[in-house]
């Protein structure tokens, strides 16, 4: 789960008439990219399809940047779903290139996401947005029509798709779980809660117009596809994530605290050097001595009235022992909130025993409700 994102809870547009309900389909195993939950008015789930575009790194850190939030349903929410909120939203931010940060909010009338052949899936959120993982997945591409944002985002992928834990059949985390005593709520983090990145790295080409003002470049594209039956701040008191595309590794970590002082802390580490995966690995923090990651954050600043990380240290130790140090620096966020940051940064690092300090633009999240 990379990079959990939630519903923005202003609305610039907000209709109230749900038309549509999504297609689900049953294959031997779903597409990546498919509807992996129900979503409606008498449930609490969530499903998010997130994409996020870097531009070149640049020396303060705030670099062209892209992301999105294709959401059904609420991922923070208290008590039952409020039948007047909107099911069908899309949550846009980022920076232009003059580091000045951008927001859009919308509501769609509908949104459906459907299968086609092999991996392909669409998903149409009214007529305001689209996006289509090809049938190969080589190609993720999205498409915008809307007097605040218009034009074309494309992913060409350099990195297979994975769900976490480094299964092949199961995008949650069960494998985790096993053995531990789990509360209600750890239940459904660890076992019904899935993550699916469908594009951990990519090349991406934006070309977007955003408010009126062009939202031009290329840079790298990451991807990623979460669900849950219930809301985030339902299950967890914290969650760190971040991603990059440094030299020639791509990496993605998370770090997240259940809710209730819980010290079943769940660990993600993902780790690829030229498209070729050296970790993909979950754990509860501190109970493995090789293949695992740690993350760990450093320094401390005052955003949005709370004390938050300057950034990160993610080390990967691989089955064989082979470390990889990374420092990843946040610098501005959009979205700026209290409980949610995403903060565009740098980073720098590689492999430990070469002394590798390649550079590149990272994204780094934190969620939290103390
Ligand atoms: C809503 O989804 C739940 C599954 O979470 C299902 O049992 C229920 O029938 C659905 N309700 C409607 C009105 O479709
Ligand atoms: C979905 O909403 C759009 C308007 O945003 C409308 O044009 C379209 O007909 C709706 N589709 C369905 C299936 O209701
Ligand atoms: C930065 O660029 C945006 C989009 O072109 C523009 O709206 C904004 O006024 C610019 N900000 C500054 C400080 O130049
Ligand atoms: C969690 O720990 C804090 C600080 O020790 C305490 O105030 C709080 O009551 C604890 N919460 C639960 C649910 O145990
Ligand atoms: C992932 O699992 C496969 C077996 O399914 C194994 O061959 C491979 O080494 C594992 N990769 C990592 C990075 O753990
Ligand atoms: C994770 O485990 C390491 C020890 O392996 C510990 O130093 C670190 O504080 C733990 N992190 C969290 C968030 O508990
Ligand atoms: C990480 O990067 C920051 C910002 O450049 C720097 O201040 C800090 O010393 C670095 N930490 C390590 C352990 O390299």
């Amino acid at each position: 789960m990379r990079c959990l994102q939630y519903a923005l809870s202003v609305l610039s547009l907000v209709s109230s008439s749900v038309l549509a309900a999504s297609e689900i389909h049953s294959h031997s195993r779903k597409p990546y990219d498919g509807q992996f939950i129900e979503v409606n008015n008498t449930n609490s789930a969530v499903e998010w399809w997130y994409a996020q575009a870097l531009g070149a790194p640049v020396a303060n850190g705030v670099t062209s940047s892209f992301q999105i939030l294709f959401n059904l349903g609420a991922l923070v929410a208290v008590g039952p779903r409020d039948p007047a909120a909107p099911l069908y939203t899309l949550a846009i931010t980022g920076f232009f290139s003059n580091g000045t940060a951008f927001e859009v909010t919308l509501a769609a009338e509908n949104a459906t996401v459907t299968s086609g052949h092999g991996e392909e899936v669409t998903g149409t959120w009214g007529s305001i947005a689209r996006f289509h993982a090809s049938r190969d997945l080589k190609t993720f591409d999205m498409k915008f029509t809307h007097p605040q944002i218009s034009g074309t985002v494309v992913f060409k992928a350099n990195n297979a798709p994975h769900y976490a834990c480094n299964s092949t059949s199961s995008p949650t985390f069960t494998s985790v779980s096993k053995g531990l005593t789990l509360s209600e709520s750890e239940e459904v983090l660890f076992n019904q809660l899935g993550w699916i990145a469908t594009t951990p790295g990519s090349a991406a080409k934006v070309d977007l117009t955003v408010k009126g003002a062009p939202l031009k470049f290329v840079g790298n594209g990451y991807h990623d596809h979460n669900f849950t039956p219930l809301p985030i701040n339902a299950l967890v008191s914290s969650w760190y994530c971040g991603n990059a595309r440094v030299g020639p590794y791509d990496m993605s970590f998370v770090l997240v605290k259940p809710r209730d002082n819980s010290t079943n802390i769940l660990t993600t580490g993902y780790l690829s050097r030229n498209g070729v995966v050296l970790q993909n690995q979950c754990s509860i923090n501190g109970t493995k001595s090789r293949d695992f990651s740690l993350t760990t954050p450093y320094g401390a600043k005052t955003e949005a009235g709370v004390v938050v990380p300057e950034g990160y240290i993610v080390d990967y130790v691989l089955h064989n022992g082979e470390k990889f140090s990374f420092n990843l620096t946040s610098y501005d966020a959009n979205p700026k909130r209290a409980s949610y940051l995403r903060w565009v940064g740098n980073i720098v690092g590689g492999s430990v025993s070469k002394g590798e300090k390649f550079t590149g633009a990272t994204m780094l999240e934190l969620i939290s409700f103390p």
